[in-house]
């Protein structure tokens, strides 16, 4: 279907049923579903700002339905924002201003004085003209995405209190590809998903209700997005099944009016799992057919298509390796299908054996994607686009930027970022990407010794390729908020900004995205550009500094610390830690040869310990852990280091977002704020985990002997147990002395069980912290008794990744304001449920100091 076809009855009656809906609905129910569409009145420095003159009309002069799409969000949010419903003109009024919409071409048909600038596909230019006397505003799109682009612009800049003449300019996308993927599957389930079920599958079909899908699309489009991959990378073929078709076409009709074409990710056994064939053997003519047959089935569809998603020979998929065939084989088979139709194949570089033999000192997983891709580079058909994730390995919370990139000179790329944050806390911690992402796309690769950063690469300008881009993992879900921490909705909001120009600086893109989505009050913006930006420096002080990637649990959720868990395995994403040392040694000289897939100026830069950053030092080399890093300090005193300090700094952050209490609608105050808290208390679970395991495996202790000496804990093995019983922790270093106390009722016949510590502290307010394990299963209910007295009741009802005593599930309760005496005895009570024994680890009791004010307590 063309975008340009739309009935302009058709076009009243949206936007009729539009403003009726909008009249009746709360227009800021501040529940984080409008995201930065909240189109809040603009208030600057406590005075609503002012838009008059203000045209009263508004002209669109694109019949397209994304144009009416733009035309009904002008609409909207100006009536939002400012209290003014816009006359909906058919033409240019002689007797009045007016906004007008339209192509530059359909500007310059309608004001033969207007100059239309030269625009570049999906770009739009916003201006003023003074003709037969009066003023318009235009939006002039070079085609009907620019105008929605255009659109959103200048209604992104009213929100933030901007005035017209400061929006006015020209604007083009860096890149034409800006897709999400959604990894989702078609049972509702999200693969890395954090943010509820699926908005587009449930229980095998396609969802009835696809609103949300539709308020996805126009979230997306808001910033830029211009494509959207609607399942798991790790396909299912019956996404192909004829009937699939037919329903996934539905979803391509709520993406439509937004711009956002839709897009599949494929396995690459279709033809034999769903098409009856003897084989996938993408060299096999019947199996060509077969796509051929399928694409034009999904073309009739879908006619505005984008294209397939591959990934192949990774973990397990299917791939061409089964028939001797290369990635070449395969994405060109596919690429010929779709290419007639205007669809595009972008196949993912993410392909590696991940039985990698640990005994060997040469095996490298991060060696693979170039080791199997430079080799083809040239062979792919011009509608292929590689996607390569930013780093080697897998989206960890520091790599260096994938080789591949500049060894694919002949062959169109796009980058994989991940939105979604899937190392990166999950959505509990508070980590902004566009800080990390904008480090990957300015690091300068150096191809041919001369300038070719990452972002220059994938947007065709360094090696002169026609397609490219961008591609986030995003995997929203049905949670009201999208991506259930309101904070993590900055990371959607970056990535598209970073698509659209990775000029931007994570500076411009937080203090924006805060004005949007919370509150033009410059102590908000302030506050809370600051938390975000230091964020992703935090994150990974307290989970793993200097290259050494996040040292999670990488065979389990890949949520909290399980550092072992990164070796003697297959999977290749070994920090080689023994008694002496720890690091990969990828130099050519001694070790995997990784360094050698950059080019000459970066290889040199990172194979010498000289010039090696400090922050990718033990991704690229293996050291004794008293080497001396530039800071003149030891490798191992920097690990415990950044621990302390990274988890201190995560405490600051709730600290800072306290003062802004007052400032910030309540519900998402409080939602943050009980996010923010449990990330402080989990940071300490990563410090201890972490310090504990390096301190045991080098035999080093801490220089200022933190580590199991916190004066202020005490363990339950130290309380006195009131049938609470000791079972073992795996991983060991997740919980002091490697055990969790469990209150195994059935077997002792009791509803509860206690843990008593007596006190003999000072006089004085003190916070009492309760250290517990929280499984996904159960919900456990504990109290805290002073002297006999409940002072605190809680219930273990958080949905954390683990049905065990670990670092998944290890959670922190903190009372506040506490005043003790010496002699007092203060109990934890458990009651456990359905199978979640209320299981303990320790607590911990810290003087206030004298005079603070208190922090208040969890409400
Ligand atoms: C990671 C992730 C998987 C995903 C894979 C991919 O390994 O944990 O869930 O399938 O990346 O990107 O293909």
């Amino acid at each position: 279907m063309s975008d340009r076809r739309f009935p302009r009855r058709l076009v009243l009656s949206v936007l009729l049923s539009t403003a009726l809906f909008c009249a009746l609905a709360p227009l800021h129910a501040e529940d984080g579903s409008q995201a930065w569409l909240r189109y809040a009145p603009p208030v600057l420095n406590g005075i609503p700002a002012s838009y008059e003159p203000m045209p009263a009309a508004l002209v669109n002069l694109d019949s397209s339905v994304i144009a009416a799409s733009a035309q009904n969000e002008m609409l909207r949010g100006i009536r939002s924002m400012l209290s003014r419903t816009l006359r909906l003109e058919a033409k240019i009024p002689d007797n009045d201003d007016a906004w007008v919409l339209g192509t530059s071409a359909e500007l310059h048909a309608a004001f033969p004085e207007y100059r239309a600038p030269s625009l570049a596909a999906e770009g739009f230019s916003i201006s003023t003209l003074a003709a037969h006397g009066h003023q318009y505003w235009l939006i002039a799109g070079a085609d009907p995405r620019g105008i929605l682009y255009g659109t959103f612009h200048v209604l992104a800049g009213i929100a933030q209190g901007q005035a017209f003449a400061q929006l006015a300019g020209i604007e083009s996308p860096a890149a034409p590809i800006r897709w999400v993927n959604q990894w989702d599957n078609l049972n509702g389930t999200i693969e890395r998903g954090y943010g509820g079920r699926s908005i587009f599958f449930d229980n095998g079909q396609v969802r009835s209700d696809l609103s949300r899908a539709a308020d996805y699309a126009r979230l997306l489009a808001s910033v830029g997005i211009n494509g959207c991959t609607i399942n798991n990378v790790n396909a299912d073929p019956r996404l192909l099944e004829p009937a699939m078709i037919r329903e996934v076409a539905r979803i391509a009709d709520v993406f439509r009016p937004w711009g956002v074409r839709l897009s599949m990710a494929v396995a690459i056994n279709s033809p034999q799992v769903i098409g009856g064939l003897d084989t996938y053997d993408p060299g096999d003519p019947k199996v060509a057919a077969w796509w051929r047959a399928r694409v034009d089935d999904i073309y009739a569809a879908i006619p505005d298509f984008a294209g397939f998603v591959v990934k192949a020979d990774s973990e397990g998929q299917p791939g061409p390796s089964q028939y001797g065939r290369t990635p070449v084989d395969a994405a060109n088979m596919l690429a010929a299908a779709l290419k007639p139709h205007g669809g595009i194949v972008l196949y993912r570089a993410f392909v590696y054996n991940h039985h990698l033999d640990w005994n060997d000192p040469r095996a490298d997983r991060a060696r693979a994607a170039y080791d199997i891709f430079h080799p083809l580079d040239g062979q792919f058909a011009s509608s292929v686009i590689i996607q390569i994730k930013n780093g080697p390995i897998d989206f960890q919370v520091r790599e260096p930027v994938s080789p591949l990139f500049a060894g694919l000179k002949k062959t169109n790329t796009a980058v994989e970022l991940e939105i979604t944050q899937e190392y990166m806390g999950q959505a509990r911690h508070l980590v902004f990407l566009p800080t990390q992402w904008k480090t990957y796309l300015d690091f300068d690769l150096r191809a041919g010794n001369r300038s070719t950063p990452l972002k220059d690469i994938v947007d065709g300008t360094s090696f002169h390729r026609p397609l490219g881009g961008y591609i986030g993992v995003a995997n929203v879900g049905l949670d009201t908020n999208w991506m259930f921490n309101p904070l993590s909705m900055a990371n959607l909001y970056g990535f598209a900004r970073l698509a659209w120009n990775p000029n931007t600086t994570p500076d411009t893109i937080a203090a924006d995205w805060t004005r949007l989505t919370f509150s033009n009050d410059p102590k908000v913006v302030t506050t809370l550009s600051r938390m975000l930006l230091a964020s992703w420096h935090i994150y990974e002080d307290y989970t793993g500094p200097l290259g050494l990637q996040t040292l999670t649990n990488i065979t389990g959720p890949h949520y909290g610390p399980a550092p072992q868990s990164q070796e003697n395995n297959g999977w290749g994403q070994w920090i080689r830690a023994d008694h002496d040392g720890v690091g990969m040694d990828r130099t050519v000289a001694t070790g995997t040869g990784f360094i050698g897939q950059y080019p000459p100026e970066v290889a040199a830069m990172y194979a010498s310990l000289k010039t090696c950053p400090d922050n990718l030092l033990l991704f690229m080399h293996h050291v004794p852990y008293t080497y001396k890093l530039h800071t003149g300090k030891t490798v191992i005193q920097t690990i415990y280091d950044d621990h302390y300090l990274g988890a201190n700094e995560a405490a600051g952050q709730v600290k800072q977002w306290q003062s802004l209490d007052g400032l910030i609608d309540e519900q998402r105050y409080e939602e943050t704020l009980g996010l923010l808290e449990y990330g402080a208390g989990h940071a300490i679970v990563w410090r201890d985990a972490i310090d504990r395991w390096f301190k045991q495996i080098s035999g080093i202790p801490d220089d200022h002997h933190r580590i199991d000496h916190d004066p202020n804990r005490i363990t339950a093995l130290q309380m006195q147990l009131d049938g609470y019983t000791p079972v073992d922790v795996t991983p060991w270093e997740t919980a002091s002395g490697g055990k969790a106390y469990v209150c195994q009722v059935a077997q002792s016949a009791r509803a509860e069980c206690t843990a008593s510590a007596h006190l003999n502290r000072p006089a004085g307010w003190y916070s009492v912290a309760v250290q517990y394990f929280d499984y996904r299963r159960g919900d456990s209910t504990f109290r805290l008794l002073l002297n006999g007295q409940p002072i605190a009741a809680w219930t273990a009802d958080n949905t954390l990744p683990g049905e065990a005593p670990n670092g998944d599930t290890s959670t922190r309760y903190t009372l506040r304001g506490v005043p003790l005496r010496p002699g007092d005895t203060i109990t934890v009570e458990g009651h456990p449920d359905d199978g979640e024994p209320a299981p303990i680890d320790y607590i911990e009791i810290v003087p206030e100091p004298a005079g603070a004010a208190h922090a208040p307590n969890p409400r």
